[in-house]
């Protein structure tokens, strides 16, 4: 198994360009089952996971091609037809987002068997809504032996869902199965993130008719086919909030590059409330700060545009060394502070109370080996590194590279001492966190 190992204090100063979002670029991957024309995605990142969900793609009858295009790493998925309707358990309990195949098999197809997900470490995630939006759309669905059995032989057929509360997995994979229903869809109290309008992007370049994406009201007229197209993967903005609080923890002056700062208003303006100075320009945003210690800021993490769930982990090692004390409340799942014993090993002081954190800031923490439990726990593990004393070995870090592409290369470009110990290959243990 790789390691990472930071040996911290050193100031980062330079550029880092942002790749492709994961978290729409295997979504996209997903739509390419709607039909047997070629969808052209570029922009795309290269990572486990994507590269995970290709070799599940294959298995259902997709060619998956990843070649380097005139702007970077693109990949052509087309799956003339279907061969394979089953998305077995061994491959979707290594990555949850793989459940996400089922809408798409179902509309295209009328048919599939796809594994329930099952839980993972930041939480028990049931799937409970993303079924009841494929019965709502007419799919007979039965569940056994820890499978969904669905079926719509004669065709999905437009419907209202109100979902209870905001589900980015269901509202897409409710988006996904709708394009080919018959008839108007609407999606009430849908979710608004980026990688939802992205998705709706892509599939209107498909053919598909949606509208609202970005809005909690979504519309989709169904069609009866969709077609090839070509697609840019917007820019991944948990990394890029990632390396602006890297840059933030560390000190220095970072500019990002080829991203979107509105992506992650919310947390930069608790990062300039912290003292942090935020300068957005037109292809990112420059993160500066002079060796002044950060005040302590309180967070809350909510559905977009609230503070991303997915930068709470990170945001919490930054706060590890700020005067006073941040709260910290974790909303959208019910387990994700297991980094916070493990920063505790680095000498921060944490106290969890249900889903608040309460972090006290030190004035100095000390390297130390650690290890985490999934992909955003990991990277604020180096965020910590980088401002610990003496060296930081954090374990686990296949986590890490289900999410993140060349993360040494990118904080090292910039003066990071990191560098990655090579292990033995570790491919069964991947626990479903994405
Ligand atoms: C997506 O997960 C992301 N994953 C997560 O990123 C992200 O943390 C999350 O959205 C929230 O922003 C991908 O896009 C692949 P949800 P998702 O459905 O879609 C509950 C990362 O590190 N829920 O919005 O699974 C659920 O348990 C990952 O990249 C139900 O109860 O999140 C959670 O508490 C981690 N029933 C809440 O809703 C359902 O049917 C929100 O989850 C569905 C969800």
């Amino acid at each position: 198994m790789d390691r990472i190992v930071i040996e911290g204090g050193a100031r980062l100063e330079g550029e880092i360009a942002i790749s492709g979002a994961k978290n729409s670029a295997i979504k996209l991957m997903a739509a390419s089952l709607l039909t047997s024309e070629p969808l052209r995605l570029t922009n795309m990142p290269r990572l486990a996971d994507t590269r995970f969900l290709g070799k599940l793609l294959t298995r259902l009858g997709a060619e998956v091609e990843e070649r380097d295009g005139p702007d970077g790493a693109e990949t052509v998925l087309q799956t003339s037809e279907i061969i394979s309707a089953i998305a077995p358990y061994d491959l979707v309990r290594q990555m949850r987002a793989s459940f996400n195949v089922l809408g798409p098999l179902l509309a295209r197809s009328g048919q599939a068997k796809v594994s329930l997900p099952g839980g993972c470490t930041i939480g028990a995630r049931p799937v409970d809504l993303h079924l009841s939006a494929l019965r709502a759309l007419g799919a007979d669905i039965d569940l056994h032996e820890g499978y969904v059995y669905a079926q719509a032989p004669r065709g999905l057929i437009g419907a209202e869902i109100a979902f209870p509360f905001v589900s980015v997995g269901a509202t897409e994979h409710a988006m996904l199965a709708a394009v080919l229903a018959e008839g108007e869809t609407v999606l009430r109290n849908a979710a608004c993130e980026p990688e939802i309008v992205d998705l709706a992007d892509c599939l209107n370049k498909m053919g598909a008719r949606i509208s609202g994406a970005g809005m909690d009201v979504i519309r989709i007229q169904g069609v009866s086919r969709l077609g090839g197209a070509t697609h840019a993967v917007i820019p991944d903005r948990i990394e890029t909030g990632t390396f602006a609080l890297a840059a933030a923890m560390a000190g220095g002056e970072v500019r990002l590059t080829r991203t979107r700062s509105d992506f992650i208003a919310n947390l930069l303006d608790k990062m300039e409330e912290a003292g942090v100075e935020v300068t957005p320009h037109n292809d990112g945003v420059t993160i500066k700060r002079n060796g002044q210690r950060l005040k302590a800021v309180t967070i809350e993490t909510d559905p977009y545009p609230g503070f991303a769930t997915d930068l709470q982990a990170q945001f919490m090692a930054l706060m590890t060394l700020a005067d006073g004390e941040s709260v910290i409340r974790e909303t959208i799942f019910e387990n994700r502070f297991m980094h916070a014993p493990e920063l505790a090993r680095l000498g921060a002081d944490i106290a969890i109370q249900g889903g608040e954190a309460r972090v006290r800031g030190v004035s100095s923490l000390n390297g130390a080996q650690v290890m985490a439990t999934d992909l955003r726990a990991s990277v604020s593990l180096v965020i910590a590194g980088l401002a610990a004393q003496g060296e930081t070995e954090v374990g686990r870090v296949y986590h890490l590279d289900r999410g993140f592409e060349r993360l040494e290369a990118k904080l090292g470009a910039c003066g990071a001492k990191i560098r990655r110990l090579k292990g033995a290959e570790m491919i069964e243990d991947l626990t479903a966190d994405a």
